[in-house]
């Protein structure tokens, strides 16, 4: 585990921390951001490699009254369990060889702060129940120590690309701390699911990367930027960082070209290419199937699952707005498609307003 990173928020919003977007998904997860912000609560944030989840964590952490406070980051994976429950926990003069002088661990950084704990499906076991504990108490038994320690105040927010439930299956990972971690859920889509942020986010580290006066390149071309936002990403925003930055560094004219790319973003993001999936199916499309092909009721299936906050309000929506679709914005029908019976009708319009997700039917009937 490596701290990569750890702030004192200034109590404004720090101008290094922006989830920039513009697409529908980004938009709501701001709000969303806004929202979690005002709370404690515990925060699991899931997404692929690179999709931004650090930035959203680092976005409710300076939107949050701890903003003037530490923001620690640890990363679970890739460190022996012995040195992580360490390096969390912290240690006692003694307790190990090189133990040489007690050392606070990170949770007792980020007292009256908050902890974003990266990659929380990598730890052990043995963690996970080292880390219940905590959670349940709030006291830190360092490494080595006798008896309960300090109790600290954290928030703790989890980040994850791996598929927890699976791993619960599976046993590799705990239930009651999946259902700790999981007081809220938020999740950042991939980028081929928003494709609106590419150009956006292209410019956007393109003036980050260029400030450097050394470098030439001081725009795209469109031809570039187009195959840009065709490209799938499967690194996601990370690798468009990435590629950005490669070109910074070697465009030889102020303005680069689609030649100015690496060959995987120029063959595949070229007019006329198709992915074979041109779309990852979504939670919110499984559950629209279980609806309308398997004819489950909205309540059994859909209400019931964002009851349990086993579904996100985002994933609520999606149903709700294809449905929608489905149907030009008739909600009447909606409710029949979702084999509700009629004198539900009120009923399921109040869920839908009550939780926010009674989307406008007018953008629909077009
Ligand atoms: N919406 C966004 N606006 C601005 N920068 C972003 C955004 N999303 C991601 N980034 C940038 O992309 C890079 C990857 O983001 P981040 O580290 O938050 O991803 P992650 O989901 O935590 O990835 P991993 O699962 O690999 O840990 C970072 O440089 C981050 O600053
Ligand atoms: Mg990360």
């Amino acid at each position: 585990m490596a701290v990569r990173a750890a702030f004192a928020g200034s109590g404004r919003r720090s101008p290094l921390v922006q989830l920039v977007g513009v697409s529908r998904q980004i938009v709501e997860l701001r709000e969303e951001i806004e929202r979690v912000a005002r709370s404690d609560a515990k925060i699991l944030i899931t997404g692929e490699s690179g999709v931004g989840k650090e930035v959203v964590a680092q976005c409710i952490h300076v939107s949050s009254q701890r903003s003037t406070t530490n923001f620690v980051v640890v990363n679970c994976a890739g460190l022996p369990e012995t040195l992580l429950e360490s390096e969390l926990f912290g240690h006692v003069r003694g307790s190990f060889t090189g133990a040489y002088r007690d050392k606070p661990g990170k949770l007792e950084m980020a007292h009256e702060g908050t902890v974003f704990l990266d990659e929380i499906g990598e730890m052990t076991l043995r963690m996970q129940g080292l880390l219940l504990r905590f959670l349940e108490t709030g006291e830190l038994q360092k490494v080595g120590a006798d008896g309960g320690g300090r109790v600290v105040n954290v928030r703790v927010i989890a980040a994850t690309n791996r598929n927890l439930r699976e791993m619960i299956t599976q046993g590799t990972f705990r239930e009651d701390l999946f259902y700790r971690l999981n007081v809220i859920c938020l999740d950042v889509p991939p980028l081929r699911e928003r494709r609106e942020d590419i150009p956006l986010l292209v410019d956007h580290f393109l003036q980050l990367l260029t400030r450097d006066k050394g470098c030439v390149v001081r725009a795209i071309a469109a031809d570039a930027t187009n195959a840009l936002a065709r490209y799938d990403w499967p690194g996601n925003v990370r690798q468009l960082v990435n590629v950005i930055e490669r070109m910074a560094i070697t465009g030889r004219d102020p303005i680069a070209t689609i030649d100015d790319l690496p060959a995987e973003v120029r063959v595949n993001g070229a007019v006329g290419f198709r992915p074979k999936h041109e779309r990852r199916r979504t939670v919110a499309d499984d559950l629209y199937k279980r609806l309308t092909e398997e004819h489950e009721s909205f309540w059994s299936c859909v209400y019931t699952l964002y009851m349990d906050r086993e579904i996100t309000r985002g994933t609520l929506r999606e149903v709700i707005r294809t449905g929608l679709e489905e149907t030009r914005g008739n909600y009447r029908i909606v409710a029949r498609l979702f084999n509700l019976e009629a004198r539900d009708y009120k009923r399921f319009l109040n869920f839908l307003r009550k939780h926010d997700c009674q989307l406008p039917f007018k953008e629909f009937r077009r």
